[in-house]
């Protein structure tokens, strides 16, 4: 296999190794013929030597973005390309997508104050993974919810603050997987954040906390996704479009995630051989 093609999958230094998805895509890939394996983005590697980078479980870019940008931008091969990274990786890009007619989740951009008009409300920064510094607020919590608010915009920090979609207590998110802007499979995630429990997240560590189980994509969803993905740039390998039933029941976008979403591969019989289809066809 020495002269096989070589693909990087980009990770982070806190998971070497890659996510469950890059094990699972490091397989599928190497019964294509493939040599992949698992790179840091930040470790200085000779990115020209591999025939393609696709950016995977990169998540500790948030604190840096502009190097992992710049990174992006140096690297010869690299899916998805630099220009959807620079858009993606900033939470603001859901305003194009309102713009070109998505449903997205009711949004207020760097409000002065916390809202009154909902009762439960959600207070995250527009650069961010993993539910970092993203908290869910209530009545009587006006105060630690203020001191949120100040603490991102103090820092610098672009601050979204949207209505609870508490849909996603009995139903959870669901997120639709495209590969090459096909859809490739469903899963859904349940709750994360805790009523009452700030932004250091819940004091007992519990298990069902985002857990991912394998779904089904109702055509309404779909419909979402696939105007989403029409209003979002093109040529994307991986998409990652995140649901949940809005105010009137209806799907709305909380997050179109072209930069390093998790694809619950492991969820989804055959959707690693998929990818790795359609990675191999890049080379
Ligand atoms: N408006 C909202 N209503 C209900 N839950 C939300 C809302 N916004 C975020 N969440 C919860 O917080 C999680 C993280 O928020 P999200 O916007 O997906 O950012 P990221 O995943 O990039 O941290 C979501 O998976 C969801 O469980
Ligand atoms: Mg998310």
């Amino acid at each position: 296999m020495s002269d096989s093609p070589r693909v990087a999958l980009a990770t982070c230094s806190w998971l070497p190794d890659g996510s469950d998805d890059v094990v699972h895509l490091m397989k599928a890939l190497a019964g294509l013929g493939v040599r992949a394996e698992p790179v840091v983005w930040d470790s200085g590697a000779d990115w020209a030597s591999y025939d393609l980078t696709v950016v995977r479980s990169t998540w500790d870019y948030p604190a840096r973005r502009d190097a992992f940008l710049a990174w992006a931008d140096a690297v010869p091969r690299i899916v998805n390309a630099p220009e959807v990274l620079r858009w993606n990786t900033d939470k603001r890009y859901l305003r194009d997508l309102a713009a070109a007619g998505v449903p997205v989740v009711e949004t207020l951009w760097d409000p002065a104050d916390v809202p009154s008009s909902w009762p439960e409300y959600v207070i995250k920064p527009a650069v961010s993974i993993g539910s970092r510094d993203t908290a869910r607020w209530g009545p009587g919590e006006e105060e630690r919810a203020r001191a949120h608010l100040r603490a991102l915009r103090s820092e610098g920090r672009a601050v979204m603050v949207q209505p609870y979609l508490s849909a996603v207590d009995t139903l959870g998110e669901t997120a639709l997987v495209f590969r090459d802007g096909a859809f490739s499979h469903a899963a859904r995630k349940a709750p994360i954040l805790t009523a009452g429990a700030g932004i250091e997240g819940p004091v007992a560590f519990d298990a069902s906390r985002g857990q991912v189980t394998p779904s089904e994509a109702a055509p309404e969803q779909l419909a979402v996704a696939e105007r989403a993905l029409a209003a979002a740039p093109g040529g994307l390998l991986y998409a990652r479009v995140d649901l949940v039933p809005g105010p009137d029941g209806a799907p709305v976008l909380i997050e179109l995630e072209l930069t390093e979403p998790n694809l619950y591969l492991q969820h989804a019989p055959g959707s690693a051989a998929r990818f790795a289809e359609s990675i191999a066809a890049r080379l």
